[in-house]
């Protein structure tokens, strides 16, 4: 298993884009639009491959010189609870870490939040919806 950062377009990103649709979109019964799609291109995107399979992913949006915020992490059902989310958190961590960057932030799922807290991340703020299901902010400040 190898954690790393891939380019926008091409094969890696194709591979990304269906993992998300297949486990942050599909339950939902929702796709996504290009005109969304197309802000990943400003994005660090990481990803978790084992040989030819992309298993996990991860999107990095750099907010401004003190925050960047971690969207779209997913890891492939059969590979869930196995530490890749952790993995891909730490690492988002550390190029936050090596870009002076302090805070990161997210909407986490709510059903997620455990997940989030477990690694040092806190609640800020009041429940809101998000892609029609119940998200709370959370962010770190890392050391
Ligand atoms: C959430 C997700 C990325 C976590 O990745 P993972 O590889 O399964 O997580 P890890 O194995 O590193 O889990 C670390 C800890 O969090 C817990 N955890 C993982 N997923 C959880 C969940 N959905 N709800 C509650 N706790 C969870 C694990 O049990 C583990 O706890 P432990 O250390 O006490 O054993 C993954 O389950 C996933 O892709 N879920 C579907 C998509 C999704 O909801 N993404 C988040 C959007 S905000």
């Amino acid at each position: 298993m190898e954690l790393k950062i891939i380019n926008y377009g091409g094969i890696e990103y194709q591979k990304m884009t269906e993992l998300r649709t297949k486990i942050l979109r599909k339950p939902l019964g929702l796709t996504f639009t290009e005109e969304y799609l197309q802000s990943d291109r400003d994005d660090i995107l990481m990803a978790c491959v084992e040989g030819e399979e992309m298993i996990g992913c991860c999107i990095l949006t750099i907010i401004d010189t003190s925050t960047i915020q971690l969207k779209q992490i997913a890891v492939l059902d059969a590979f869930q609870k196995q530490g890749i989310g952790t993995r891909l958190v730490e690492l988002a961590e550390m190029i936050a870490k090596e870009k002076s960057i302090n805070t990161i932030t997210l909407h986490a799922r709510k059903v997620v939040t455990d997940f989030y807290l477990k690694l040092g991340y806190i609640i800020e703020g009041e429940e809101f919806v998000e892609v029609n299901i119940p998200h709370l902010q959370m962010t770190k400040v890392l050391d």
